[in-house]
């Protein structure tokens, strides 16, 4: 019901705070007892797919929250998928919270502030609620289905209104473009890497370029947190994201909060094939992803005079 669900976003804002204080704590502690070292950082299936203590302790803390407050619902976790107790385990139609204690784990190791706790709660196989929290940022992200999408529980998002959709086939000139570099190193000929450093060249000889399709790319950003990359898309800072290799938890929590600021996300391609993208319903675990930024209201809708 929708009491039930109001309840669910309620308990999630606040596990969002409680999770991104945590993280501070953790990172407080780390950094300024000088006691920062990239050796307390454990490989996983790579070595740039990395985990550290605050990683586990905060997933930790996240799980036992919610299984105290719905023991019924189902959880699926960045770290806990990792040590492979919930490897066979799919997102269906049961309500289930799909979070990442700290995404963007590199950044927090090297001091780069990107990065955030990513809670998703899907329910029927559709991101329903989201909370995201840079704490460092102090930015928080939320939204639940039918209530829009804020910014710090106050501000509407998306906050860049730009009546004009970045659709990919005749995005306007000046858009900021986003792309992950991903976890995949592997160099071979038209594997995902090489396509995705291909696909950067091709757009950043794209920016101010004459001619041609007339400089569409203002910007490239690769923040290193596919998580903070939608929740920027959302607030329609960024145009167009693209990331070839995400996880269930990195973009539960950022679906649910783009679908509600208006925004767009699909699956696709790498960008070059931006125009042959079906613009249809994202289906979680499809790893290929394309957002959009929401197009504002139009001038009118706004009360603008308009020319
Ligand atoms: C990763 C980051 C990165 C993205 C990867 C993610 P993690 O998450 O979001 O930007 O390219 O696909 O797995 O490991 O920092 O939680």
């Amino acid at each position: 019901s929708s009491e039930e669900l109001q309840e669910i976003y309620t308990f999630a804002v606040q596990l969002g705070k409680d999770a991104g204080d945590l993280l501070m704590s953790f990172a407080r502690a780390r950094w300024s007892d000088n006691r920062y070292s990239v050796q307390a950082v454990v490989e996983k299936d790579s070595a740039v797919d990395i985990v550290t203590k605050a990683d586990e302790d905060v997933e930790a803390f996240i799980k036992t929250s919610i299984e105290k407050r719905f023991p019924t619902h189902k959880f699926i976790g960045e770290e806990t998928y990792s040590k492979g107790a919930s490897r066979d385990y799919l997102i269906g139609d049961d309500p289930t919270w799909c979070i990442d204690p700290l995404d963007g784990t590199v950044n927090y190791t090297h001091l780069f502030p990107m990065f955030c706790v990513s809670i998703g709660f899907v329910l029927n196989g559709k991101p329903t609620i989201g909370v995201i929290n840079a704490p460092f940022l102090n930015q928080r992200f939320s939204a639940c289905k039918g209530q829009g999408a804020w910014l710090n529980e106050t501000q509407r998002l998306p906050l860049v209104r730009n009546p004009i959709p970045p659709m990919p086939a005749q995005a306007p000139g000046g858009c900021v473009f986003s792309c992950e570099w991903g976890k995949d190193r592997k160099d071979r000929p038209d594997g995902n890497m090489h396509r995705k450093v291909e696909s950067f060249v091709n757009m950043a000889a794209e920016v101010g370029g004459r001619g041609g399709r007339g400089g569409m790319v203002h910007g490239i950003r690769s923040l290193g947190s596919a998580t903070l990359d939608l929740a920027y898309i959302a607030m329609g800072s960024f145009d167009i994201w693209w990331e070839g290799g995400c996880w269930e938890w990195d973009v539960s929590a950022g679906i649910a909060i783009v679908e509600e600021a208006g925004g767009l996300i699909t699956t696709a391609n790498p960008p070059e094939d931006y125009q042959h993208v079906p613009i249809e319903d994202v289906q979680l675990g499809s790893r290929l992803y394309l957002a959009i930024r929401p197009a504002g209201p139009s001038a009118t809708e706004t009360g603008r005079q308009t020319q």
